[in-house]
């Protein structure tokens, strides 16, 4: 059985099974929602990052120096981080899936920015996505940033927890969240990129509400943890 733990925004720390120690979309670092500081993250294994916006991927590379976590992303974002001097890193893309010691990843399309935060020279611009994860029998699917995409349809049957923005002005808003259930038929959603400032504010009863019975809506606060089995 994993645990996972919501961090507020995007971010989530992963520990599975066997131990292994996993952080996706890390910003914790200026973040107004963060319950800890990337310096209470003493040991890690794995960095996901599904794109390269500071609200992401701030922390990725500090993390990734100071533990030597193995930093996962698309080709490019992996490319820049080893240029800042990480070191262990895992290079991935758009529909590719690899075994880790851990489980499967796969990286999944989404419709967003692909700027790499901290890259004055713009050559590591990458395309963004989302993260398939497969561990101790449950797939939960990260979806990064990204507007509604038809895409998601292909995820149909695949996806037991679901972790979907719904912030809108940046990302999917709730009504398109809901048709993202629709494709997607998880079992349990979990809202996020909403509420970490006034602009994507969201009343997450309204919804639940508007999920109704499609899936269970779980709300976690910062520092809340789910067990996923
Ligand atoms: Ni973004
Ligand atoms: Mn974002």
């Amino acid at each position: 059985m994993a645990t996972l733990t919501f961090h507020g925004h995007s971010t989530f720390s992963l520990e599975t099974s066997d131990g292994t120690r996993l952080v996706l979309d890390p910003w914790f670092t200026g973040s107004p929602v963060a319950d800890i500081a990337a310096a209470d993250l003493q040991a890690l294994d794995y960095i996901l990052c599904t794109h390269g916006h500071q609200d992401h991927f701030e922390d990725a590379i500090p993390l990734a120096k100071r533990t030597g976590a193995t930093l996962v992303s698309t080709f490019e974002i992996v490319q820049f981080a080893a240029s800042q001097g990480v070191e262990n890193v895992h290079p991935m893309h758009i529909g590719g899936a690899h075994r880790f010691p851990f489980g499967r990843v796969k990286m999944t399309p989404a419709l967003h920015g692909g700027q790499v935060h901290g890259d004055e020279t713009g050559q590591w611009t990458t395309v963004p996505g989302g993260f398939l994860l497969e561990v101790d029998g449950t797939r939960l699917h990260h979806a990064g940033d990204t507007a509604l995409i038809t895409d998601m349809q292909l995820l149909k049957g695949q996806v037991d927890v679901a972790l979907l923005p719904i912030g809108d002005n940046f990302t999917m808003g709730p009504e398109d969240a809901v048709r993202a259930i629709e494709f997607m038929e998880p079992s349990v959603v979990v809202p996020i990129h909403f509420d970490t400032f006034d602009l994507i504010a969201q009343d997450t009863d309204r919804f639940r509400e508007m999920v109704g019975d499609r899936a269970r809506v779980q709300v976690m606060a910062p520092g809340d943890s789910l067990a996923l089995d």
